[in-house]
C-alpha cells in the first residue's frame, strides 16, 4: 500500500477551512490521513469541527504561556508529537517564529484571502475593497520567514462587484478557497509540488 501523507491543520477560529480539507480527506479526493487540529484558542470553533469527525485535538493555549517563547517551544514539541508530513495554517492568527518556519520548511502551507503580493495581513478583503481593486481572490502559499510571502502554489479569483461589503466579498472569496485548499493539499500528497526558488512547479500525476 502507499504511503498516506499524515495532514495536521493550525487554526484559530472559525475552522471552515479545515473542514475543507477535512470533507475533501473523506471522499478521498486528497489522498492522505487529517491527523491532528492544533489551535491555540480553547474557544476555537474548529475544535467542534475536529470531533464531529474525529480527529484528536491538540489545544495550546497562548494565554496559558508566559510568553511567545514558552508558547512556540509547546507548539514545536505538539507539531513533533503529531508526526505530521504537512502543516496547513488555516486561519491560523499568529505569526509564527523562525524556528518552526524553518523547521517545516517546504511542508507548510498557508491560506490567504487576497491575491498576494497585494494586501498580505490583516483584513484582506478590506484592504481590497478599499483600493478599489476590480479583482480579488485567494493564495494558498509554503510559508517562509514573511508574512505571507513564500512561494505560491494556487491563487483563484472572483470579481469585486459594484455593490460588494467586506462581508460579501469574503464570502465570496472563501468560497474559493474552500476549493483552492483542499487542491493544494492534493497536489502535496501525491509528491507533486517542487519547489523552485519562488516558483513551484505542478508535476503530472
Ligand atoms: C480565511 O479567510 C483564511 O484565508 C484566513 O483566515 C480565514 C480563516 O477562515 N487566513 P476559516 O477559519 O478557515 O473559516
Amino acid at each position: 500500500m502507499t504511503y498516506m501523507k499524515r495532514i495536521a491543520v493550525i487554526a484559530s477560529g472559525r475552522g471552515s477551512n479545515f473542514q475543507a480539507v477535512v470533507d475533501r480527506v473523506s471522499d478521498g479526493y486528497i489522498p492522505g490521513t487529517c491527523v491532528r487540529l492544533i489551535t491555540d484558542n480553547p474557544n476555537a470553533y474548529a475544535i467542534e469541527r475536529a470531533r464531529n469527525a474525529g480527529i484528536p485535538v491538540s489545544v495550546v493555549d497562548f494565554s496559558s504561556f508566559p510568553g511567545k517563547k514558552e508558547y512556540e517551544g509547546a507548539l514545536l514539541a505538539t507539531m513533533e508529537e503529531s508526526g505530521a508530513d504537512l502543516f496547513i495554517l488555516a486561519g491560523y492568527m499568529r505569526i509564527l517564529g523562525q524556528e518552526i518556519v524553518h523547521r517545516y520548511s517546504g511542508r507548510m502551507m498557508n491560506i490567504h484571502p487576497a491575491l498576494l503580493p497585494s494586501f498580505s495581513g490583516l483584513h484582506a478583503q478590506r484592504q481590497a475593497l478599499d483600493y478599489g481593486a476590480k479583482v480579488a481572490g485567494c493564495t494558498v502559499h509554503f510559508v517562509d520567514e514573511g508574512m505571507d510571502t513564500g512561494p505560491i502554489i494556487i491563487q483563484r479569483c472572483v470579481p469585486v462587484r459594484a455593490d460588494d461589503d467586506e462581508e460579501r466579498l469574503s464570502t465570496r472569496i472563501l468560497q474559493e478557497e474552500h476549493g483552492a485548499l483542499p487542491e493544494a493539499v492534493k497536489l502535496f500528497c501525491e509528491d507533486r509540488l517542487m519547489i523552485d526558488g519562488r516558483t513551484v512547479c505542478v508535476l503530472p500525476p
